[in-house]
């Protein structure tokens, strides 16, 4: 990737810019947000985390000619066959109400003995040549409950990653970002897109 300086986060959600703004400006490239831009929010039709990113991502791309980036993640329950997984965000229902949501998870949990989940994360990269990379992150863990700390959001208080005590919602945003979905598809994406420009 050469000669592109400024890159487009097509979202309006001020904590994915922000965290997206710091990654990139070490490498010389300036973010503009969904929101900058005045972009429309394209309903989410497709049926999974790669279609929903590529869509938001083409979308922004072809409005703006330059390149675009959009993720789309959820919580996937192995017990519930990766529910809520891309519907994670409606279970909240309107307007989001994320105590609903958990106790939903748990209430079509009961009596599983296996209660693995994890957070998926895909970011979906749209160049105006048309063609589109995706970076998936991912991390393992357990529904528990009840819900436990008050940090981070949505399904964070009863997700507790494998090998750790603590749920999400219990950790520092830096702890939990060495660790989730969202930073590890950062990092995959960083990796490949961003090293050619150091
Ligand atoms: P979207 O990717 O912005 O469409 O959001 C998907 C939904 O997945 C969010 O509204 C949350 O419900 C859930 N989700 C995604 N990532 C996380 C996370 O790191 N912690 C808790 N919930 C998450």
């Amino acid at each position: 990737m050469s000669g592109t300086d400024t890159w487009v986060l097509a979202s309006h959600n001020a904590g994915k810019i922000k965290e997206l703004t710091d990654i990139l400006a070490p490498f010389g490239v300036a973010l503009k947000s969904a929101a900058d831009l005045d972009l429309p929010e394209p309903e989410e039709t497709e049926s999974t985390f790669e279609g929903n990113a590529a869509l938001k991502a083409r979308a922004a791309c072809e409005a703006t000619g330059l390149v675009c980036l959009a993720d789309d993640s959820g919580l996937a329950v192995d017990a519930l066959d990766g529910a809520p997984g891309i519907y994670s965000a409606r279970w909240a229902g309107e307007p989001r109400d994320f105590g609903r949501a958990m106790q939903r998870v748990q209430d079509e949990l009961a009596g599983a003995s296996d209660r693995t989940a994890r957070f998926v994360c895909v970011i979906a990269l749209a160049r105006p040549d048309g063609s589109v990379s995706h970076y998936r992150g991912e991390v393992v863990g357990e529904i528990v409950w009840p819900p436990r700390g008050d940090a981070g959001f949505g399904y964070d208080p009863i997700f507790r990653p494998e090998g750790e005590d603590r749920s999400f919602a219990e950790m520092t945003s830096a702890e939990k970002r060495a660790l989730s979905h969202r930073g590890r598809a950062l990092d995959l994406m960083v990796r490949s897109e961003l090293r050619s420009l150091e």
